[in-house]
């Protein structure tokens, strides 16, 4: 089977089932979803997978920690000898099994991560991975299919184990795909962050910005709003950064957030607050409609109060793909301006998305 495997928040493998098959037909590819609720991962089955991975770029999938293109699935694998049957999917000499020829040949891997979904089944296969991945390692690197040493100009092998005898074996273009174990980046939580969300704020910045967009959007002296403030954790982040921050909310801010001098507290509406002059920065994360959230962001960048925006949709129970789909697009339309959009359900989120959105220059 070719096609594409995906990684997503165990529990949400309808929705990003029902965002890959969305955008599949929308680029004019056939293919379907098979996934299992709680499985923490989604292959999509389609017979043009490079095609298919090209018009699906990692970064513009919402619901898709990881992207990989699918080489081989080998289940009823021997727990005497894994190794044999991952070495001839990659050699292609099995007949009818595995990559076709042209996908493999001359294919030399910068790096193997062996895996397991990050669901209830597949963390207590993390020991196995972490030992499997050790021997076979050299045997791949014998075999003239591994770098000698890890090389991230090509491309990354990945063993991802759904249970001690079934695994996939997929590639990962470096420049489309998420460079962490599991699509996962670790983040540790400081000790003076004043909440667990500093990391979602963190995260989304990590993620949703490259690394020149990093360095010139967050300039020590830029001024942002932080709507729905309380107790602070995401106005730390800015600050963190150098930024002056005018923090909206009814509740307390932790007195260390204060202390710094580069922030303002509000108590006041943040649906209802606008800047006295425009700012570079607006984050938000109200609990709230997600319309009316993606309503208020799309009239801020609209009036071009803020040059940049990171908030959070909070998604309802069901038709979460629908949702996100509407608020998207009632974003874009309410904007009246070309905008940049990512959007993205980071490892911190839970029932929600986060969405990165400016006024295209
Ligand atoms: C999830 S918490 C924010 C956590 C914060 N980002 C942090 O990192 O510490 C949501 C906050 O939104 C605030 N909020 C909800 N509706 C609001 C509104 N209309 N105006 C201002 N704040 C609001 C709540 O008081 C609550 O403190």
């Amino acid at each position: 089977m070719t096609g594409l495997l995906c990684y997503c928040r165990a529990g949400f493998e309808p929705e990003l089932a029902a965002e890959l098959s969305a955008r599949a037909a929308e680029a004019g590819f056939f293919g379907h979803a098979r996934t299992e609720r709680g499985s923490g991962f989604v292959v999509f089955a389609c017979d043009q997978p490079e095609a298919l991975s090209r018009a699906l770029p990692w970064r513009g999938l919402v619901f898709a920690r990881q992207k990989l293109q699918l080489l081989a699935e080998l289940r009823g694998l021997d727990p005497k000898d894994r190794i044999a049957p991952i070495v001839a999917a990659l050699h292609a000499d099995s007949a009818g099994q595995g990559p076709s020829p042209e996908q493999v040949r001359g294919r030399l891997y910068g790096e193997l991560l062996v895996e397991h979904p990050d669901s209830d089944a597949g963390k207590p296969l993390s020991g196995l991975a972490r030992a499997f991945g050790n021997a076979l390692r050299p045997v791949l690197r014998k075999a003239g299919l591994l770098a000698a040493q890890d090389n991230a100009s090509l491309p990354r092998l990945h063993v991802c184990f759904a249970a001690g005898d079934h695994a996939f074996v997929a590639s990962g273009d470096v420049a489309d795909s998420a460079p962490w174990p599991l699509g996962i980046p670790r983040l540790r939580l400081l000790p003076d962050a004043p909440s667990r969300s500093a990391l979602k704020l963190e995260e989304a910045l990590l993620t949703l910005l490259d690394d020149g967009e990093r360095t010139r959007f967050l300039r020590e002296g830029m001024r942002a709003a932080d709507l729905g403030a309380a107790p602070g954790g995401w106005t730390w982040v800015l600050v963190r950064h150098g930024l002056h921050v005018s923090s909206i909310d009814n509740g307390p801010l932790r007195q260390h957030v204060l202390d710094t001098g580069l922030v303002e507290h509000l108590r006041a509406d943040g649906f209802h607050w606008q800047p006295p002059r425009p700012l570079d920065w607006m984050v938000c994360d109200m609990v709230e409609q997600p319309r009316r959230v993606a309503e208020r962001m799309a009239t801020w960048l609209r009036e071009g109060w803020c040059r940049q925006t990171i908030f959070n949709l909070k998604l309802p129970m069901k038709k979460r793909w629908d949702e996100t789909r509407l608020c998207l697009d009632l974003l874009a339309a309410q904007a009246q301006r070309p905008l940049v959009v990512r959007a993205r359900q980071l490892y911190h989120d839970r029932e929600e998305i986060t969405v990165f959105a400016a006024a295209k220059p």
